[in-house]
């Protein structure tokens, strides 16, 4: 397949009505982090555990079409040896692969941070490609707070966002690009609509520079928020205007599909949200999600590491994605929370 057809196909798989993309793309110490939360200790075999339960969760392709895996995971096999990549792609999801090296202080920009991982890039993503992966997400964060982000972090995180989205396109893999506009803080909603729109107006530039194709490519941002700390939080509907305000002034329409992060919001809170964008008119995109925390959370404190557990587990994460499932659409209500059909 030539790497047109094989964007093309990526991009048709990952972008379909009603579906979204599962972030389990968690590095070492934050998959710790959440485990410490349930007292599970990370080690490699807590890790694979954890990560075939998710990824055999039966009639989750109905759902996800796509999963971000972490480097360790594409080289896991399940307890029949099947090589976890292959546990996805044989219920129809796509695996995908987090290919950044994480983010550092920014040299000159105090309180600014860049995310690494261009050196050697290539080579990683032919080896990631020999494993399965067809799709791949780099994130860059903005902190809001007093003058941040400044310009530079502006522009510096653009330049690797679109440098990476190159690299990718030239192997045939779709890029993911996750500019994240973080929500800690005390900031109104205007301000994070300010940032967001020099962010987002910053890498669709960079984008252009390095002739990135925006029809093969998914944008991955956060959603138009005030900062959790602010005493005045927003309804569903403020956010949503809010968003596709910003977003239409800034992404062009080729952009096939937007998938959000949830970036610290409750999965109601998430799945709410969601469901209240896609209730807007004048949408050109695809606009669903691409959760780690707002997925997994029910599923992690469900599990707490004892595997009598695992089918209450999956079927946290089965009923959390069929209601995202349903917000993509924006057929989402609080009482399909109750609906207890479709257990497992
Ligand atoms: P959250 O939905 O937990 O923010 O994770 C999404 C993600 O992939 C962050 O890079």
């Amino acid at each position: 397949m030539s790497v047109q057809d094989q964007l093309e196909s990526t991009i048709k798989a990952l972008v379909q009505d009603g579906k979204g993309i599962l972030a389990a793309d968690e590095s070492s110490p934050t998959i710790a982090k959440r485990f410490a939360a349930i007292a599970v200790e990370s080690t490699e075999e807590s890790r694979r555990d954890y990560r075939s339960l998710i990824l055999s969760t039966p009639g989750l392709g109905q759902y996800v079409n796509g999963v971000i895996l972490f480097e360790e995971t594409l080289t896991q096999t399940d307890s029949q040896g099947t090589p976890l990549p292959d546990v996805a792609s044989n219920q129809g999801i796509v695996p995908g692969i987090k290919v950044d090296k994480g983010k550092v202080p920014l040299a000159n920009a105090p309180g600014d941070e860049i995310t690494r991982g261009l050196d050697g890039l290539e080579a990683r993503l032919e080896s990631y490609i020999g494993r399965g992966a067809r799709f791949a997400k780099w994130r860059c964060v903005y902190h809001v707070a007093g003058h941040n982000p400044g310009r530079l972090a502006v522009e510096a995180n653009a330049n690797v966002l679109a440098s990476y989205a190159a690299v990718c396109q030239s192997l045939g893999v779709v890029p993911i690009v996750e500019p994240e506009v973080l929500i800690d803080g005390d900031h109104s909603i205007e301000r994070c609509a300010d940032v967001m729109e020099s962010v987002l107006h910053e890498v669709f530039h960079a984008l252009h520079r390095n002739r990135v194709a925006l029809e093969y490519m998914l944008l991955k941002p956060s959603m138009v928020t005030p900062g959790k700390d602010h005493p005045q939080q927003a309804s569903p509907e403020q956010v949503a205007t809010a968003t596709l305000q910003i977003f239409r002034r800034t992404i062009p329409a080729a952009v096939p599909g937007i998938n959000f992060l949830s970036g610290g919001q409750t999965p109601e809170e998430a799945t709410r949200n969601l469901n209240a964008i896609n209730g807007l008119k004048n949408r050109p995109w695809n606009l669903s999600f691409s959760y780690g925390r707002a997925l997994q959370e029910p599923a992690l404190t469900a599990w707490r590491g004892d595997p009598g557990r695992v089918q209450a587990a999956q079927q946290a994460l089965l009923h959390r994605a069929r209601m995202n499932s349903l917000a993509a659409r924006g057929q989402y209500s609080d009482d399909q929370e109750q609906d207890t059909a479709w257990e497992l």
